[in-house]
């Protein structure tokens, strides 16, 4: 056990698993944090925290990270991951933590699954996903790593879909072969019959601004890594 979580176990409102922030500008300490070394994977708005608890049991080892900014998710979350030695929670907002608190080329995965919709037009710039948050993910991603991205709304699906078409660090994954266990929202969405859109981004091993640089095959890892 980490040294950090024996301190929050004794605080009954605050289940051992969520992290404690000692600052709120340190990147952190992944490694610390998990008390080991290992791959890291990130749910950003991960909500009760089922579609985290399920891949962090299915891959255990792998380090889960869900951040998630209502306090009553992250509580359900955390009581779900009791006994996932590979989860951790973090409250806070995902943008701020992706760009401010993960160290560079930190994590393997991303998985941004039906993030907040903001279907006004007037309220789209309350939208999480844009230029800035795909340099930060870029930024905050390995080189050859993944932002998994689904939401039931078909015009944020297409500026999210461009904006990976566009940028020099991405290209768009067309076969996907990383099967997900469902969200709590897409088991909704199913049920109502909504559709579902989904996009994996794949993180370049080379920054390539003409977009020539060809990507290794998915999966696979530089020599020297
Ligand atoms: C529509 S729900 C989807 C939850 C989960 N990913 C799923 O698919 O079941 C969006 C979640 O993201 C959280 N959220 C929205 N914007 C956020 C932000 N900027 N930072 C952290 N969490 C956020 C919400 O509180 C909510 O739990």
């Amino acid at each position: 056990m980490p040294a950090d979580e024996g301190s929050l176990a004794h605080r009954r409102h605050v289940p051992f698993r969520v992290i404690e922030l000692d600052s709120l500008t340190d990147r952190l300490d992944l490694a610390r944090i998990f008390g080991r070394a290992a791959p890291v994977h990130i749910d950003l708005g991960c909500g009760e925290g089922s579609f985290l608890c399920a891949l962090a049991q299915r891959m255990p080892d792998k380090n889960f990270l869900g951040i998630e900014r209502l306090l009553n998710r992250v509580r359900a979350s955390a009581r779900k991951a009791a006994a996932l030695d590979n989860v951790r929670l973090l409250r806070t907002e995902s943008f701020y933590a992706v760009r401010y608190l993960l160290p560079a080329e930190s994590v393997e995965r991303f998985y941004l699954l039906f993030p907040d919709p903001w279907p006004k037009r007037r309220h789209h710039g309350r939208r999480i996903f844009s230029r800035d948050f795909l340099d930060s993910i870029a930024a905050a991603l390995e080189a050859g790593g993944f932002l998994h991205v689904a939401t039931d709304q078909s015009d944020y699906f297409q500026q999210i879909e461009q904006s990976g078409r566009v940028h020099p660090q991405f290209e768009i994954v067309r076969r996907d072969d990383f099967i997900l266990p469902l969200t709590r929202f897409e088991r909704r969405f199913r049920e109502q019959g909504a559709p579902i859109y989904r996009l994996t981004l794949h993180k370049l091993w080379e920054r390539g601004g003409d977009r020539t640089v060809s990507a290794k095959p998915l999966g696979a890892r530089p020599a020297n890594r």
